[in-house]
């Protein structure tokens, strides 16, 4: 079996008195598109916020395992030191820098892993100006593999919403990660920005990059997913392949109702 990327154990999360993950165990696999599913309000989110450093969850393991490289705890870690160890998110609620252009966003998620400090910025030397032309490059090429060069220049704000989701996207690409987490990337989409939204994931995974993905259009999640983790009330119900997850009584039960039939 492929070796895992991320690995998480007994991962509990409280607020107040309700447990928004409670004991959830999930492993993902190099290489692998993974999903999860579950009701609004099952604790998708909640993992995602957990693992990237966040929320501080009650209790659990969280370690990320680069290939050919040392397991990194990740609990207690700052968002920016999750991301430098490898791990990138788009969110649920669109967060762009809406005054911004399109390439800027996309430059800023490149920042963590360029080096020039504060003075270099303020007295922009050679090597400053030289790091910032490759970041532009760099950045503009991912705007062209997520199908959004011709607007490079335009404010993020005056994106459509689709294209908005996509340039998230490209923001989390920029930061080189290992394993990328979306947070429902085809709400707000129609079926044309889906298909594409398909094609373009596909296209990240066989560049290397390992995905899970937060996705409540099954569809979407059918036909891209290796492996899909079923959440509900906090807890893992059900994991396995779409076509064992879709037959599994919970599920239907939970989740899939009518939609496992079509
Ligand atoms: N910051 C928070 N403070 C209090 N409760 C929260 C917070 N974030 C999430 N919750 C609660 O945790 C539960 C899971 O929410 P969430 O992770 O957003 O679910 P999902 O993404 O699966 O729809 C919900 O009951 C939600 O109200
Ligand atoms: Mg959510």
């Amino acid at each position: 079996m492929t070796a895992p990327i991320l690995d998480v154990i007994g991962l509990t999360m409280k607020f107040g008195g309700i447990r928004a993950l409670d004991g959830l165990d999930l492993r993902v696999r190099q290489g692998e598109i993974a999903a999860l599913i579950g009701p609004n309000g099952a604790g998708k989110t909640t993992f995602f916020n957990c693992v990237t450093g966040i929320c501080k969850p009650t209790s659990g393991q969280i370690h990320l395992h680069p290939p050919g490289g040392n397991a990194v705890r990740l609990n207690g870690l700052a968002p920016h030191k999750v991301t430098q160890a490898g791990m990138a998110r788009t969110f649920q609620n669109i967060r762009l820098f809406p005054e911004m252009t399109v390439l800027e966003n996309v430059m800023i998620g490149r920042h963590c892993r360029t080096k020039a400090g504060l003075l270099g910025a303020i007295f922009r030397d050679k090597r400053t100006r030289q790091e910032e032309q490759e970041t532009a490059a760099r950045s503009f090429a991912l705007l062209e593999k997520t199908g959004l060069a011709a607007s490079a220049d335009e404010l993020a704000k005056n994106l459509p919403y689709g294209a908005q989701r996509k340039l998230e996207i490209a923001r989390a690409l920029a930061t080189e990660p290992l394993l990328l987490l979306l947070d429902e990337p085809a709400a707000g989409m129609n079926p044309q920005e889906t298909a594409e939204l398909d094609s373009l994931i596909c296209a990240i995974r066989d560049e290397g990059i390992s995905i899970l993905l937060i996705e409540h259009d099954m569809k979407l999640v059918m036909s891209l997913a290796d492996h899909i983790f079923v959440m509900d009330y906090g807890r893992k119900i059900a994991e396995g392949k779409p076509e064992e997850v879709r037959r599994c009584p919970e599920v239907i039960r939970a989740y899939l109702g009518d939609e496992a039939e079509s």
